[in-house]
Parts: C-alpha cells; structure tokens; sequence
C-alpha cells in the first residue's frame, strides 16, 4: 500500500536524517524532528524526537502542522545535486562509446545537438528528462544546452514548470565543431545567450527561487578570444541577482583539447589563465573535467574560487583519465559530481558516486598510494554538499541547516528488494552505505524541492 500522508506546509519529520555536516562528516540522527515552513524552508532540526507539545511550544507556526512518521527503513536525505549534464544529449545515453572525446563529439554529439535548431525536440525530449532526473533524486542540476536560444528557453520554463533547480545558458559555439553545430558570428552567439539571460530572469524566474542563468562557453577550443571577452563582459555587467551570472565550461578534458585551446589561444601560460584573463574565472564558474592540469592550472583555480565538476563515468567511457579529486580538495577547491550525459551512461548521482570512489581506487591501485581514495563520506559530500558549493548554492541547500531550502529525498530502502539489509535493520551506517551503492529510483519514495513534492513513487 501506498503511504498518502500530507505533505502540505509546514511539514514535520519524525524519524532518520542523514545529511553532511562537512568535507568528511556525515551525521545521521536516529531519531530528529525537522520541521519546514510554510515557504519550503528549514525551521529547525533537532537531533532529538521532540514530543508534539513541545514543538507547538518552542515553533509556534507549527501548531497545524501536516506530520510525517518515518518508518525504521526510511531516512530524509538531501538532494542530489548534478554539477554538469547535456540536456540535448539525453537520447543519445549509452550509444557512442567507440570512440574518444573528439570521435564521439563529432560523430554523435555534433549532430544530435544541432538537431535542436527544431525547437519541438526539446518539447519532445526535455519533459521525459527533468521527470526522469527528479525521480532519481537530482533537485539540482547545472544543465549544459544547445546552441539555440528557443530550444534553451524551453529547457528552462520546463525546468521551472516541473520544480527542478537548474543553472541554464544557451551553448556557445564558434568554431571547431562539425555538423553546422556552429553559430554564425561572435554577436549572433552574444546576442542569443542576452536572449536566454533575460527570459529566464524576466519571464521564467523573476525571483531567482529554481531557474538561474549561466553563460557557457563549450571549451577554449571552441570559442574565440573576441567571444570569450564578449561573455566576461555579458558576466561583468550582469545585475541581475545578488549572486551574478554563473559560467559553465569544460577545462582540460583530454591532452589533445589542451593543445587545441593553446593553438586557438596563443600566449596563455595554462588553460586557467585562458578564462581568468578573459573575466570567466570565479567563484561562480563551473569547469567540468579538469582531468589534465598543470600546477599552474591548480593554483589559478584554488586562488580564484572555481568549482569543478567531476565526471567519472564519462571521463571512463571517454577514456579521458582519472580527475585527481584528492589534489583539488587538498587545494581547497570546491568539488562536486556531474553524470555528463550522454559521454556517461547514467543520469543517477548514485552511479556517479559509486564511479568516483571506483577513479580514485584506480589512481591509488595506479600509483600505488591509497591516499587518492575518497572515502564513504567524502562521497556524500561531493554528492550533496560539494555540488551545493560548486553551483553557488551553498548558501541555500546542500544539507539540512535551518534556514536553507528543503530539497531532500524520501529514502526507503524496504521498497527495493535489490538492497539487502537483512540482518543489517538496526546498523543505520549499514543502511546507508547500501542504499548508495545498490539503490535506485525504486527506493526513493518522495523528492521535495524548496518544500514541494515534485517526485518520487508516492505520486507516480
Ligand atoms: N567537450 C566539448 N563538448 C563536450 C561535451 O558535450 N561533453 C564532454 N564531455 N566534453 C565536451
Ligand atoms: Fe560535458
């Protein structure tokens, strides 16, 4: 039977909560009352069940409070961010994994991005995707896009439509792709990513609550210095939320890109000082990969406050290499996890943790040094928390602090006989461990996203 408890707020826990409390802390509380107001935000965590007297006399708006009671197998969790993922892309999952970065981007990624210049395939394809992610437990995802600014448009009233968060910009591409993937001119691509900024500011999300605008050169191979100054521009004059404009962008995926961006880019001491010369280095720019960098790159990142978006399952099938995330985390910088569909197999932040711990088991196995493993809770950091920071939503979720957004998952492991905690019911750490290494969809009973309930099997 199908539990139909009310989520209507404000909303009362009772029951287990799993979230990170740092880089390398993962608290579960047995046994908490967290309590969500009626704007979707935290009012409180109490490590302790407080007894519903007590809640009425300590939070006084949580006298008609809706009630949920977690059951032994069930936890909240938070929402899985995704730190880089092609919408446009999402077809084409699992197909195209012959070849290596440049072979597959021009075989099969090229085409089917330029494909969306036919804006109704991103009404036909987007709707399925964002439901899909949802109900895998991403409230959060830096979305990459197309080149064409209706089809992004789409991706974004979608996005907001459906209750998912998302960073979102129109793809800027110059040169250097196949297929006509390829805008015409410098001011067509400037002109355009303008268009997506302000619809999503004006008309899909006045007040910046999910849907926020990014500017997204593809990489330094594919954009010219006279377009890279035109973008830092578009970001330094940027006035729109208190936070400014994100930017997305690969960086150092393969050796070859590297060389392709050094002859596109001449005189650049590393790829780092490409973008930061050009304004598009900060704490609000997301880079995706950096597998091939240089001290110089790493110091350039750590000083300026980039967030990076680890791949692993794509930087696999690509054959790309292996992110040393120890060495940026050791640098302080931020670091989260992105499935980079379809170069990666999977849309689940589940698989992409799994895929990070196996990288850096191969580095240590490779190098003979354990110190590149990450470790169990450096997993969930990255998965929840570390993804939170790289989008620059620190501030607003990630974890459950009061006064950050309620985006979580309602987990049950007793939902999904592919996780076997027999004999393991009353080991929560056990619990855990198995359901982000074995668990799906089928145990994540409801997805909320700042308070709402956007997905999940309750309401499929
Ligand atoms: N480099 C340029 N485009 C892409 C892309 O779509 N995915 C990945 N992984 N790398 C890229
Ligand atoms: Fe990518």
């Amino acid at each position: 039977h199908k539990e139909r408890s009310s989520t209507t707020l404000p909303l009362i826990f009772y029951g287990r909560v799993i979230h990170c409390t740092s880089r390398t802390k993962v608290t579960i509380l047995s046994n908490a009352s967290l309590g969500v107001d009626k704007h979707g935000k935290i009012a409180f965590l109490e490590a302790t069940h407080l007894p519903p007297s007590e809640v009425a006399r300590r939070h006084h708006s949580f006298d008609d409070a809706s009630v949920i009671h977690l059951d032994p197998l069930q936890f909240l969790f938070p929402g899985l961010v995704d730190t880089h993922m092609h919408a446009p892309q999402y077809p084409n999952i699992s197909l195209g994994m012959e070849g290596d970065l440049k072979e597959w981007c021009e075989g099969w990624t090229d085409p089917i991005e330029a494909s969306y210049s036919d804006t109704s395939k991103a009404h036909r394809v987007y709707p399925a995707m964002v439901s899909n992610l949802l109900n895998n437990g991403t409230t959060t995802v830096a979305y990459n896009s197309s080149i064409h600014p209706d089809a992004t448009n789409a991706l974004a009233e979608i996005c907001k439509a459906k209750g998912q968060r998302a960073i979102i910009g129109k793809l800027c591409i110059e040169l250097g792709a196949t297929h006509g993937n390829m805008e015409k001119s410098v001011e067509q691509s400037l002109s355009g990513e303008q268009k997506v900024i302000e619809h999503i500011i004006r008309n899909v999300d006045p007040k910046g609550e999910l849907v926020h605008p990014c500017i997204q050169p593809r990489a330094g191979s594919y954009v010219s210095g006279s377009l890279m100054k035109g973008l830092g521009n578009l970001c330094h004059n940027s006035t729109d939320e208190k936070v400014g404009l994100r930017i997305q962008a690969h960086m150092c995926e393969t050796p070859l890109e590297v060389s392709n961006m050094h002859d596109l880019h001449p005189g650049h001491q590393s790829y780092a000082d490409m973008y930061d010369h050009h304004g598009l280095f900060g704490p609000r720019t997301i880079l995706a990969h950096c597998i091939h960098l240089t001290d110089r790159d790493v110091d350039l990142m750590a000083q300026r406050g980039v967030g990076v978006a680890h791949n692993p399952n794509s930087n696999t099938c690509l054959r790309d290499g292996w992110c040393r995330v120890r060495r940026l985390l050791d640098h302080g910088i931020k670091v989260g996890l992105g499935t980079d569909c379809s170069a990666g197999y999977s849309i689940s932040i589940l698989n992409a943790m799994r895929q990070a711990s196996n990288v850096s088991r191969h580095l240590a196995i490779s190098t003979g040094e354990d110190r590149w493993v990450l470790k169990f809770e450096e997993l969930v950091y990255l998965a929840t928390m570390g993804g939170a920071e790289v989008c620059s939503l620190g501030d607003r979720i990630g974890n459950f602090e009061a006064g950050k957004e309620f985006d979580a998952l309602l987990v049950d492991v007793g939902l999904d006989d592919n996780i076997n905690v027999q004999g393991w019911e009353d080991d929560e750490d056990a619990m855990l461990k198995k359901w982000v290494f074995m668990g799906d969809d089928r145990s994540i009973r409801k997805v909320f996203v700042a308070g709402k309930l956007v997905a999940g099997k309750d309401i499929r």
